[in-house]
């Protein structure tokens, strides 16, 4: 029975697809179907991911043989096995005549990244690397922008994939511990992560349209604790690395696991520039260091739904669709083996330039035979760890206690860690904006404890026993990440719990402190009406001759300005929202900011308009000059310019005008003040 077409593609031709390699190859079921792809054949050496394959694809074929998987019919592979195998796996592949979508990285040396174009070039199939960063909504959105010259030309970039997955030394990708458990994981356990550069450098590639010329990195010998291998060849470690671009514009790739996943990137280009950090997208155009920053919304340029159901922000779905779109409709996808190799190259690189002291590599381009051929036989690799014997010695090869290494580690990481945020928290208390997030996190503490101290005594047991071993090692490192001195004592429950009694205290106190506080505000605000909260800036107006002095004719509410309100700032005894930091208002064309606002008056009578200003000011009520004050005051000390206005009952306008070229830090304060206070202050419109 033939199956209905996602009506995405011009034809109703369909794709049958192997997935090799089940764990990570496990998301993409749900972008097969909307794609025209039925996934027919799943290979991989663990019996619970066959398992779970078969679950959701039962039509499905599947085996714990390469050879026995290749042999089936069907179009493409969804290549998704050990990273550093991968160049070897996708010429197996290619071999068998299917076309290759393969996870990052594409090869591990020069000399397989060789076998691997020629291949692909051999076979006449496609190959894609499934770099899938580069198509987020932000990302392909800044892409676009990027074309069109919005930000000129790159200068220079940062790109950052910073990423703690400890565990996955331990554990394959979801959760379970590494089979067999006295082992660890055949690649992440050690890999050094310059390897695993394209999440951070493919999009940086994407949006600029440049390639790596040249790379060159210093080396660090700090590593986090836990991980297997020590020095610079750590997975452990931070691997920044600098990179000249084909334009001449410079990047600073950065991946690692650190102690804060924040991956920022950051572009500047001749033009204008962008920084990405989470879902957040802000630009400053306009070419001057100091030109207005602000936020976009960038939205996919197509198929959204379907995006946004799909892993990594999307990229996963758009990863497989330019792959289905190039064997469907023959449009070449963003990354071919050439880009791929663009991208997968100046990783190799770094690591080698960090291994031979900051050594410079340029970074040749595949397309080119020439350049092709000196890499030929270079088959320069980090060192690797022996992950089936490096953690123990040969006695322990059926040692029960042994098998509970991965178990053990995994969730002495994972558990010490909660007891871990609790404790290092607790430092800094004093300083906490919301403690109540203390107690919630000793509750988690306090909950994890039992299964803590079990997993520590499961892991002295091993230490015991091989005292000599890289197991004890990483166990021992992780064991005193959790204080087990402290933590293991069964007393310890008692002292969290008293902890904890002492932590509610404590917030009690914290949130009745809060509430005096803000009584006290509300206080003030009862003596100084709050309203002026909108003022809006009205358009340039022509700069009378002879400056501030002289009065000019001011049309309130002219043309407006952008208006932001970049600080909420109060200054000393004043009220929120009232000062405003024009700082980065600079479109003026007289070097005067304007601002105006209406106001409805409940009752005749006469107000103060109080204002501190950073530049000579004018006040200008319904039309009329009633201030000009050239001297600049501190808006910290809002009142030393008052002006008094007998305003009648009903609407006023107001416009203030401050002169920016006086002004040292160009900021203004204003507020309401009646002369007798009564409780019938002026109204705010709108
Ligand atoms: N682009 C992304 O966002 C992203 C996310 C996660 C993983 N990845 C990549 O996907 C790949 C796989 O990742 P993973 O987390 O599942 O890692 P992994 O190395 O734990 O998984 C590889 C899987 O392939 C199986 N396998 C390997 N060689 C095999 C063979 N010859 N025959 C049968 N089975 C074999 C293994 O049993 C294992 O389950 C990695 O290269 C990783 O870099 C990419």
């Amino acid at each position: 029975m033939s199956r209905p077409t996602s009506g995405i593609f011009k034809t109703s031709k369909r794709i049958r697809l192997g997935i090799w390699g089940l764990g990570r190859g496990a998301s993409f079921y749900g972008a097969c179907r909307a794609l025209n792809i039925d996934v027919v054949a799943g290979c991989d050496y663990n019996a619970h991911m066959r398992a779970a394959f078969l679950n959701h694809n039962p039509d499905a074929f599947a085996t714990a043989e390469a050879a026995e998987f290749l042999k089936q019919d069907f179009d493409a592979v969804l290549l998704a096995t050990f990273c550093p195998a991968h160049a070897d796996d996708a010429i197996e592949c290619l071999r068998a005549g299917k076309h290759v979508l393969s996870e990052v990285t594409s090869f591990h040396t020069m000399a397989e990244g060789v076998r691997l174009v020629e291949e692909a070039e051999r076979s006449g199939l496609i190959y894609n690397l499934a770099e899938n960063y580069p198509f987020s909504a932000a990302n392909m959105w800044l892409k676009a922008k990027w074309d069109e010259g919005l930000f000129g030309e790159l200068v220079y970039a940062e790109a950052e994939y910073v990423h703690e997955i400890l565990t996955l030394s331990y554990t394959y990708i979801d959760g379970t511990p590494i089979i067999p458990g006295n082992q660890a994981h055949s690649w992440r356990s050690w890999i050094n992560y310059h390897y695993y550069n394209t999440h951070s450098l493919g999009p940086m590639m994407y949006i600029t349209g440049t390639r790596p010329i040249r790379v060159v990195t210093l080396p660090g010998t700090l590593r986090l604790p836990g991980y297997v291998m020590k020095g610079i060849a750590s997975m452990g470690a931070a691997t920044p690395s600098l990179i000249t671009m084909s334009n001449g514009g410079l990047v600073r790739n950065l991946m690692g696991p650190m102690t804060s996943d924040d991956s920022i990137a950051r572009y500047w280009g001749t033009l204008g520039a962008a920084r990405m950090a989470g879902q957040g997208l802000q630009l400053r155009l306009g070419g001057r260091g100091n030109s207005p920053m602000m936020e976009v919304h960038p939205t996919w340029p197509a198929f959204t739904g379907l995006a946004e159901k799909t892993g990594h922000g999307g990229g996963d779905f758009w990863t497989l669709y330019y792959f289905a779109r190039q064997i469907l409709e023959g449009t070449p996808a963003p990354f071919d083996i050439y880009t791929a190799a663009d991208c997968t190259i100046p990783g190799i690189l770094a690591y080698r330039s960090q291994a031979e002291n900051g050594r410079a590599f340029d970074v040749p381009d595949f397309r080119d035979l020439k350049q092709r051929e000196q890499y030929r036989n270079d088959h320069y690799a980090q060192p690797r760890f022996d992950h089936r014997e490096g953690l123990f010695p040969k006695s322990a090869a059926n040692d029960p206690l042994a098998l509970q290494f991965a178990r053990t580690m995994r969730d002495l990481v994972d558990q010490g860690a909660v007891y871990r945020q609790y404790r290092d928290w607790t430092k800094v208390l004093d300083e906490c904006a919301n403690p109540a997030n203390l107690v919630e996190l000793c509750d988690k503490a306090i909950a994890v404890l039992p299964r803590l101290q079990a997993t520590q005594a499961a892991a002295r047991q091993i230490m015991e026993r091989y005292p000599e071993s890289e197991a004890a090692r990483v166990l021992g490192e992780m064991l005193a990440m959790s204080d087990a001195p402290k933590t293991s004592k069964s007393a310890y429950a008692k002292v969290l719990q008293q902890e904890r009694a002492r932590l509610v205290k404590y917030v009690a106190t914290f949130h009745a402190e809060q509430a005096k506080q803000a009584k006290a505000k509300q206080k003030v605000n009862l003596s100084f009406s709050p309203f002026v909260t909108t003022w809006r800036l009205t358009g340039p107006l022509p700069r009378p001759a002879g400056g501030i002095a002289q009065a000019p004719l001011v049309r309130p509410l002219d043309r407006k300005l952008r208006w932001q309100l970049i600080d909420k700032t109060i200054p000393q005894g004043g009220v929120p929202d009232t000062f405003v930091n024009v700082h980065q208002i600079t479109d003026t064309k007289d070097g005067m900011v304007y601002l105006a606002n209406r106001f409805n008056v409940g009752k005749a009578a006469t107000y103060r308009l109080c204002l501190g200003h950073d530049g000579g000011c004018r006040v200008f009520v319904d039309g009329q000059p009633k201030l000009c004050q050239a001297k600049r005051v501190n808006p910290a000390v809002p009142d030393r310019t008052c002006v008094q206005l007998n305003l009648k009952q009903g609407t006023h306008s107001v416009v203030v005008a401050l002169d920016l070229d006086r002004g040292a830090g160009w900021g203004i304060y204003f507020r309401w003040k009646r002369k007798n206070i009564t409780t019938d202050f002026p109204q705010r419109i709108g």
